[in-house]
C-alpha cells in the first residue's frame, strides 16, 4: 500500500490517521507509536511525539534493517515493530496504542493469557483473527520484549502487552488502524459484559469468518 501511494502520501495518511486516533482518546499525551513499511525501509513515529500533532517531514525513516536514516529520533519501541514485521511477512503497518479499554483488559489479574478478549462480534474476528495472545509485562522500551513479541506474533496479527496496551499489525496502514479500533471496541464490549452470561461466537462461526475473510 505505502509503496503504491508514494512516501509523501503515506506520511500524510499517517499524520491524518494518528490525529484521528488521538482525537478520539485512543492515545493520550505522547503514548503510542505507529510504523509503516515502505518499499525500501520503514516510517515510524518519533519518540515522545503526540499522535495528535505529528509533522509529516519529521517522521523517522528507517532502513530495511531498522537503522535510523533521517527524521526525528525514532520511537523507543522500534524493536516491537521489528518483531511484528519479522514474524509476519504480510504486515505493512503496526499500530501500538494505550487505548483505555484494551489496556484495562491487559491489567486484569484473571485475564486469560491465550484469549483475553472473547470472540463476541464478527468484526473483531475479521480484523484481529481468532488469537490475541497476552504478552507478559516488560518495561516500555525494554528490548527483552522483542523475543516474546516475535514468538507471540508468529501466530497472531495482534497482541496485548500486559499492563501496557495493544499492538496490532495489518497489510496496510488503514487496515492496521481499523484493526486497532475494532480491538478497542471489542475490549469495551468485553468489559461491559463482564460477569454477564454473554453469548460468544461459536468455533464454527469463527471458522466461517476466517474462511470467508481470511
Ligand atoms: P515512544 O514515544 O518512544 O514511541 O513510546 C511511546 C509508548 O507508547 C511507549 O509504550
Amino acid at each position: 500500500m505505502s509503496g503504491d501511494e508514494g512516501e509523501g502520501a503515506t506520511r500524510a495518511l499517517l499524520v491524518e490517521l494518528a490525529a484521528s486516533l488521538f482525537a478520539r482518546g485512543f492515545s493520550v499525551g505522547s503514548a503510542g507509536n505507529i510504523s509503516v513499511r515502505l518499499a525500501d525501509g520503514y516510517l515510524i513515529t518519533p519518540t515522545n511525539s503526540s499522535l495528535g500533532r505529528l509533522e509529516a517531514a519529521r517522521i523517522s525513516r528507517l532502513d530495511p534493517e531498522f537503522r535510523h536514516l533521517d527524521g526525528d529520533k525514532p520511537s523507543k519501541e522500534v524493536f516491537m515493530h521489528r518483531a511484528f514485521y519479522r514474524a509476519r511477512p504480510e504486515a505493512r503497518a503496526v499500530v501500538h496504542l494505550h487505548s483505555p479499554m484494551a489496556t484495562a483488559i491487559a491489567c486484569l489479574a484473571d485475564a486469560d493469557p491465550d484469549n483475553p478478549i472473547p470472540p463476541l462480534t464478527p468484526y473483531f474476528v475479521m480484523r484481529i483473527g481468532s488469537r490475541l495472545p497476552l504478552v507478559p509485562y516488560f518495561r516500555p522500551g525494554d528490548p527483552a520484549m522483542e523475543p516474546a513479541i516475535l514468538a507471540a506474533a508468529a501466530g497472531a496479527r495482534a497482541v496485548l502487552l500486559a499492563n501496557h496496551g495493544p499492538v496490532v499489525s495489518a497489510a496496510s496502514l488503514r487496515d492496521a488502524v481499523y484493526a486497532a479500533e475494532e480491538l478497542e471496541e471489542a475490549a469495551k464490549l468485553a468489559l461491559l459484559l463482564r460477569g454477564a452470561p454473554a453469548r460468544t461466537l461459536t468455533p464454527a462461526q469463527v471458522e466461517d469468518l476466517r474462511k470467508t475473510f481470511g
